[in-house]
């Protein structure tokens, strides 16, 4: 089955043909980080917009790239939630349109759940019955969580960020550095070659009663607040240097810190998952594109000597082929629901998680 997959959940446009949820016939992303750049993060508005014009093209070349052409699509995936309101909106309304035109049905699928999924895409070897249970880092500028994986469509929320996600934390770092938006890879690119113990920042923990309201073990959650307003802190009571030699000395220190930082906040909680389950653990999302994190998470695994499975390079950050492959793999809202669906911002609170615990009692 040849599914067409549709992604405009943030700032990527993107479309992909799948088959039978692996096999990536064609995967088209147009990522519009240059218009939002000048901004520092992403402009709702602006996003909109740019998926508006560039849709049209993206679907076209996905499916000409594809070699199966118009006939040959079998569904039309697309997804609805979480993400910026107007940005879903653009993606749902076209999939729906295309849907009806060529007379095909449609799976409206979870974009968190796309990313756990990314793992399996392109990588024909990898099964999920194979791994399962395991564990899923979910890292990108919107979302940090970390999953408990016991089959497809069983899911269960071990711990989340209390405060920004992981890559809201690299691109408000490099915004602070001077350093351009995306963050993450502007502070991976400055951090190469550079001491990670030169400053010390605080590896802060998510704080007691915070978790208690979402019933959260803190042991197993992210923040990053106190991490950025350390950076503000350090740069106010130290200013870059004016000298351009030694201020790219200082920027690759502190951004080789800064990340060492935030990998330290993502690794630890899996640890703390590591030591209770000893299952093997995958890394989704942007942000797990990010070498060092992929280093230390490859270390965790071989300590507890469990396989490591990290998305291909190519389906980490937003992109389509994940969301075909999903539904392609018989996950998703299909039918009447599919055409139902709303754009839904906040989807990720206990849509897909399957609370094992609260099954288990
Ligand atoms: O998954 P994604 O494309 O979009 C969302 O769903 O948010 O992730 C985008 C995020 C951005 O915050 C970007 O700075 C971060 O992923 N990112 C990285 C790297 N490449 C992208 N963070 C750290 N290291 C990288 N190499
Ligand atoms: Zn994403």
């Amino acid at each position: 089955m040849n599914v067409l997959g549709i992604e405009t959940s943030c700032d990527e446009t993107a479309a992909a043909v799948v088959a039978d949820g692996r096999d990536v016939l064609s995967n088209v992303v147009y990522s519009q980080a240059i218009k939002h750049a000048p901004f520092g993060g992403v402009v709702p508005e602006l996003a909109s917009r740019c998926h508006l014009e560039a849709l049209p093209d993206v679907i076209e070349r996905a499916v000409r790239e594809s070699g199966v052409g118009w006939e040959g699509i079998d569904r039309v995936a697309v997804t609805y939630g979480p993400g910026l309101a107007t940005s879903l909106l653009v993606g749902l309304a076209a999939a729906k349109g295309l849907a009806i035109r060529i007379n095909r049905p449609l799976t409206a699928v979870n974009h968190i759940e796309a990313h756990i999924y990314s793992i399996f895409i392109g990588c024909k070897t990898r099964r999920i019955e194979n791994i399962a249970p395991y564990l899923c880092l979910v890292v990108s500028g919107g979302h940090t969580c970390l999953i408990l994986i016991e089959a497809l469509g069983k899911y269960q929320l071990l711990g989340q960020t209390l405060d920004d996600a992981a890559g809201e934390a690299f691109d408000k770092g490099a915004s602070l550095l001077g350093l351009g938006y995306p963050g993450g890879p502007a502070i991976e690119t400055a951090a190469a070659g550079h001491d990670a113990s030169g400053i010390t920042f605080p590896r802060s923990r998510p704080r007691k009663e915070i978790c208690r309201i979402t019933g959260l073990n803190p042991r197993l959650c992210f923040s990053f607040s106190g991490l950025k307003t350390a950076l503000l802190y350090h740069l106010r009571d130290n200013p870059l240097p004016d000298d351009p030699q030694y201020r790219a000395e200082t920027v690759g220190i502190l951004a080789a810190s800064y990340q060492e930082a935030i990998v330290d906040a993502l690794v630890s909680p899996c640890e703390t998952a590591m030591e209770r389950f000893r299952i093997p653990i995958s890394v989704a999302g942007g942000v797990s594109l990010n070498r060092r994190l992929r280093e230390k998470l490859a270390d965790l695994a071989g300590r507890f000597g469990v396989p490591f499975t990290p998305a291909a390079p190519e389906f980490c950050a937003d992109n389509a082929a994940m969301v075909a492959g999903l539904a392609g793999a018989g996950r998703g809202l299909t039918g009447e629901d599919a055409f139902g669906a709303d754009a839904t911002p906040d989807l990720e609170t206990g849509e897909i998680w399957y609370n094992l615990a609260q099954e288990a009692s």
